[in-house]
């Protein structure tokens, strides 16, 4: 089945996961990416439901506002209901790999202020171990070698996405080749290092819900259900 079907239908059930579950006066965080964009599309059918949207980017930012939705920043509302976004690869536990688009650290701080995470995938997402997709780490520019050097003591080799600055002016670095079988601990160790504003593993704060799109319809996976 074509993917572009599968994420419109992981958004559609998104929409009702959160039109079923959440107030009439919706604080919503929303993501960033493909999959992302397709949740956006669904929203004006609640539009008289949403009170508020923070966007974890300019370009979701600039699609919810083309769309008519009220866009604020996130100092200006209090905790959020839901956060909906996407991911490059989640495993058993729902901890992820994300920042494929270059919105780790804006998507982190919304999921970290959301109530729950609903990550929507289609099913290439899921993954036993992490790490196939290279992770993303974003660093201030002037550590960007430093950060490369102790990457690489890790175990990784980073490559620096050169066309990229990020929405918070600074630069990404993919790190290939790791198997990340603790995801919490790689994460704790990433963000030790000086120069680093945050890494794509999302573990201390996984994923609630994945609502994954498979030829055979919407997975409902809980931590305890994915394998
Ligand atoms: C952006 C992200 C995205 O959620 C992730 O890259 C998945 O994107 P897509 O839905 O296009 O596959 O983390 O920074």
């Amino acid at each position: 089945m074509d993917q572009q079907v599968l994420k419109e239908q992981v958004a559609e059930a998104a929409l009702e996961r959160v039109a079923a579950r959440h107030s009439d006066r919706l604080l919503l965080g929303i993501g960033t990416g493909t999959t992302a964009e397709c949740f956006i599309r669904t929203l004006p059918a609640i539009r008289s439901r949403i009170e508020a949207t923070v966007a974890s980017s300019e370009r979701s930012a600039t699609l919810l506002e083309e769309l008519g939705l009220p866009v604020m920043d996130l100092n200006s509302v209090g905790p959020l209901d839901v956060y909906v976004d996407g991911a490059d690869e989640a495993n058993a536990q729902l901890a992820l790999i994300k920042g494929g688009g270059a919105a780790l650290t804006r998507e982190k701080i919304v999921a970290a202020a959301s109530e729950e995470f609903i990550c929507i995938a289609d099913a290439s997402k899921r993954v036993g171990v992490l790490g196939a997709f290279p992770l993303p780490v974003e660093v201030i520019p002037m550590a960007r070698s430093h950060v490369a050097r102790e990457l690489a003591q890790l175990g990784g080799q980073p490559v620096w996405r050169e066309e990229t600055i990020t929405d918070n002016g600074n630069l990404i670095l993919d790190v290939h080749g790791l198997q990340i079988s603790d995801p919490l601990d790689m994460e704790t160790r990433i963000n030790q290092m000086a120069g680093v504003v945050c890494n794509g593993l999302f573990a201390r704060r996984p994923a609630d819900v994945l609502l994954l799109g498979t030829p055979a319809g919407v997975e409902l996976v809980t931590g305890s259900t994915l394998s």
